[in-house]
């Protein structure tokens, strides 16, 4: 199903890890909708993951390692991709969540503070880094688009979602705010997509994962979005039909976000009550 959309244009892809990934399916279609890509992640993530793989997938694109902490590493990456496409870029896709309070099963209410700066650093403050270093080095086109990846747990709470949830908030508002500035400055826009769980390795680290993948599921009236649905609903936002869309968090949930329980939920709690006596 490629329409072309991406025609022409060319972008850096964060955080293909495996073929679960949201940013793997991403690349894999942006290249199918004619875009020519650069593939990062973290050098350890490259030398675990499967990267390489996916490289010969997307006609050999290039896989420069990055760890998105590391302003030096984001400005090498930057000035390496120009350097490849010879010229600025169209898009970003930040697809970069980490919590090592969440990988060592650590409570929210006995948190470890080097680990939760850790998780902010890698989860939320990257994406303001990767902004600030393609501003600096001017690696975006007027009219580029960028875009991160976030979760509802930024605005409600999911007891599993720890300190991701403090990451998420604090994502989603570098967006808003970088937007404005970028906006004003470029036109370059930058919005958040909020997704459904999703199972990938990120998403299966949160405690409790696979009784809230089918809790949301139930809950939406469309069902869960997959990862491929969400890498389709990133092209949209990194095509020319999009040009006015900037400093929005967008939910791509099937209508979770927005209902307050649904019918096939309500039977089940009767039933439990039924058989509870
Ligand atoms: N899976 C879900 O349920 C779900 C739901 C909503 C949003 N998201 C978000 O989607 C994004 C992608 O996650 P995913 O579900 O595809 O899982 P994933 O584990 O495949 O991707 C996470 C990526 O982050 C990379 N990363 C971690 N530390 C990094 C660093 N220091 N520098 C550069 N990269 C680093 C990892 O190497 C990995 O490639 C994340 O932001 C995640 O929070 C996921």
């Amino acid at each position: 199903m490629a329409h072309q959309l991406l025609k022409g244009k060319k972008g850096i892809i964060f955080g293909a890890l495996d073929e679960r990934s949201i940013a793997w399916k991403t690349a894999i279609r942006a290249v199918e909708e004619g875009a020519e890509i650069v593939l990062t992640n973290a050098p350890i993530a490259l030398r675990m993951g499967k990267i390489n793989e996916l490289a010969k997938l997307c006609n050999d694109a290039p896989v420069i390692p990055a760890d998105a902490t590391s302003v030096a590493d984001l400005e090498n990456l930057l000035q390496k991709s120009m350097e490849h496409f010879g010229g600025k870029m169209d898009f970003i896709l930040h697809s970069i969540g980490m919590s090592p309070n969440v990988r060592k099963a650590i409570p929210y209410t006995d948190t470890n503070y080097d680990n939760f700066l850790k998780t902010l650093d890698i989860s939320a403050l990257s994406l303001h880094k990767v902004l600030q270093s393609s501003m600096k080095l001017d690696a975006l086109k007027e009219w580029s688009s960028v875009v991160a990846l976030t979760y509802i747990a930024a605005q409600r709470t999911f007891p599993g979602y720890n300190d991701m949830a403090e990451a998420k908030a604090l994502m989603e508002s570098i967006a808003r705010s970088f937007g404005y500035h970028y906006g004003f400055a470029k036109k370059v826009r930058v919005n958040t997509i909020s997704q459904s769980p999703t199972i990938t390795t990120a998403g299966s680290g949160v405690s409790g994962f696979d009784a809230f993948f089918t809790y949301a599921d139930k809950m939406s009236p469309l069902g869960n979005a997959t990862a491929e649905q969400c890498a389709d609903y990133c092209l949209t936002l990194f095509s020319d039909y999009t040009k006015m869309v900037t400093m929005q968090n967008l939910f791509h949930d099937g209508g979770f976000s927005n209902t307050g329980v649904s019918q096939s939920i309500i039977e089940e709690m009767e039933k439990a009550a039924q058989a509870n006596g």
